[in-house]
């Protein structure tokens, strides 16, 4: 049995689910990109890179992995700016793009990553996220979506708190006085 870190409050999605939902997630988008030339798959850092890992191994279909970075100071503005830190290191002007973010919190992120991404005119752009939160995520449509979590701050399984927990194999709820002492 995995020894739990004091700092976690309780783990909320087992590494076992993860495994199985990840490999189910694969088979649809398998299923679903049958008939595409090749799959552009772009992980944003830091937190996909563990699910993008996970994910890609699972997919039998023609596919390339690139990654973007992105800033997060847009967040805690109304303006909703995020800054690329890091580009794809091709154009996607007609290929079909599938953006994979470890979660989905206010929306911001990926709505304006979708909007910078469309404007390069690919052939078709979806969006495939691990964990949303049960809140208001800005309207925005997930494509592929793993699970829905409550409201609380997670960590693990490519997430983090100020970047520590990154590499826990499940998803658990950090324990509020680690956070907001
Ligand atoms: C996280 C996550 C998403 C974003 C989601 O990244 O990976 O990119 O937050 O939040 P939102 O829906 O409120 O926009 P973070 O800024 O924590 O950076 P990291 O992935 O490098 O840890």
């Amino acid at each position: 049995m995995t020894e739990q870190n004091p700092d976690l409050e309780r783990i909320l999605i087992p590494t076992d689910v993860i495994q199985k939902r990840v490999q189910e997630m694969a088979a649809q988008i398998n299923k679903d990109f049958a008939n595409i030339d090749r799959l552009y798959m772009i992980g944003i850092l830091k937190g996909a890179f563990i699910f993008m890992a996970d994910l890609t191994r699972h997919l039998t279909i023609p596919h390339v992995v690139d990654f973007m970075a992105l800033s997060s100071y847009g967040k805690t503005t109304t303006i909703g700016e995020v800054r690329i830190l890091m580009d794809l290191r091709e154009p996607i002007d007609g290929q079909h793009v599938m953006i994979v973010e470890d979660i989905v919190d206010s929306g911001i992120t990926l709505k304006y990553l979708y909007k910078i991404l469309k404007d390069r005119n690919p052939a078709s752009l979806h969006t495939c996220v691990l964990v949303r939160k049960k809140r208001d995520n800005g309207g925005f449509p997930f494509d592929y979506v793993g699970f829905e979590i409550p409201d609380v701050w997670v960590v693990g399984y490519g997430l983090d708190f100020a970047d520590r927990y990154r590499t826990l194999p499940y998803v658990a709820e950090l324990k509020r006085e680690v956070y907001n002492p």
